[in-house]
């Protein structure tokens, strides 16, 4: 049994939960998992009705009552500065002390490769993003606001325990799911702080000396990644870089509509997303790709312990991709149901 807490949250999440929940629902069924489904309405509907983007003490309730959450996306253009989809998924990401974001870059179909001679053997790596510090923190801020001596601070931080968990996370990864390469990527020649990470790597690496470490500056890994992807099973790297890191990641398979995501901690309760944000520029119109939730609910139950059920929906996501048998975005002509019921019958017949 597992009991999980379903937040749709806006506009383009709310359309891809409700396309992915009647394909998750029919898992359910067939690999008798006793999944709980609990819809929350948080977002900015409720946000700008209410005032509360999370009500208190929700926090607590996801850490003790729930196995995991699986989230939609948050953003709404009424909202100014998008105040509640910071407190919701930055709320919940630092609340439950999510540290790791896990993010696989692996192309699911040859069609769908932007690079020349890359296909599916070059292009599969994942990334651990730290998702606890660096430069998201809000710490800072603007000094002589719009004179010409404007200043304006941006603070990032490097912990040790922050730093060793994540890179520690990657490594030990790594080990279990039979990857024989982890790379850090830093910033270390210009950024002093970084030396952090770099020293630390070196001490987790030497824990694990059957996986070749290589340690790279966070440029040099954006060029090779696009020259060069298959010198990559594993990438560990800071909150900043793993956002960047990942959106190229995205856009090396098949883009947005196809990119998922997990925040973990062993310790508390996982939150699961599709990568992309609510996309109000094509938000109902029946057409955004339910693919990265589908593909981060796999990730879901992979993480709950139902691998095989886990395993037969990316299968069937890949098949649907193969026979063109998808949303627009990745070259199909179907809409968001269409394309989700597509990953639904060829499960069914697998
Ligand atoms: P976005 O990810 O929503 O959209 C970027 C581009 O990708 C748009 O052209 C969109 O149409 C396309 N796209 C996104 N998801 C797609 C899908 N499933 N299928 C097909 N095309 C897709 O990012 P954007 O436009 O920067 O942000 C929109 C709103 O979402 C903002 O309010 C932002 O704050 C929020 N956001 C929320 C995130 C989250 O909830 N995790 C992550 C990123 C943005
Ligand atoms: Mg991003």
């Amino acid at each position: 049994m597992a009991r999980i807490a379903v937040i749709p949250g806006d506009g383009a999440g709310i359309e891809v939960m409700n396309a992915a929940l009647p394909v998750l629902e029919a898992l359910d069924r067939r690999h008798g998992i006793g999944l709980q489904l609990e819809r929350f309405d948080f977002g900015a509907e409720r946000y700008l009705r209410t005032g509360e983007s999370l009500p208190p003490g929700q926090i607590d309730i996801f850490r003790r009552d729930f196995d995991a959450i699986l989230f939609g996306a948050v953003g709404d253009p009424r909202v100014k500065g998008q105040v509640h989809a910071r407190e919701i998924l930055l709320g919940l990401r630092f609340g439950l002390d999510l540290y790791i974001n896990f993010r696989p870059c692996r192309l699911l179909s040859e069609r769908l490769s932007p690079l020349k001679g890359k296909g599916r053997t070059e292009i599969d790596f994942v990334v651990f993003r730290e998702n606890t510090e660096g430069q998201y923190n809000g710490l800072g801020g603007v000094f002589k606001k719009g004179t010409p001596d404007e200043l304006a601070v941006s603070e990032e931080i490097n912990t040790r325990k922050g730093v060793e968990r994540i890179i520690r996370a990657a490594f030990s990864w790594a080990r279990d799911n039979g990857r024989t390469r982890v790379a850090l990527a830093d910033k270390s020649n210009a950024i002093p702080a970084h030396e952090l990470w770099l020293r630390t790597f070196r001490e987790i690496a030497a824990e694990y000396p059957e996986i070749e470490a290589r340690h790279q500056y966070v440029d040099a890994v954006a060029l090779q990644l696009v020259t060069n992807p298959e010198a990559y099973q594993v990438i560990v790297t800071t909150n900043l870089f793993g956002d960047i890191l990942t959106d190229l990641g995205a856009g090396l398979t098949g883009g947005l509509g196809l990119a998922a995501s997990a925040n973990l901690n062993p310790e508390s309760t996982p939150l699961f997303e599709p990568v992309h944000g609510s996309a109000p520029d094509i938000a109902g119109q029946g057409i955004v790709n339910p693919g990265a939730m589908l593909l981060t609910s796999a990730l879901m139950l992979r993480e709950l312990g139902f691998g095989d059920a886990a395993s037969r929906l990316e299968a069937a996501v890949e098949q649907a991709l193969q026979d063109g048998a998808c949303t627009r975005d990745v070259g199909g002509t179907l809409s968001t149901e269409e394309a989700a019921w597509a990953v639904l019958s060829r499960m069914e017949t697998s």
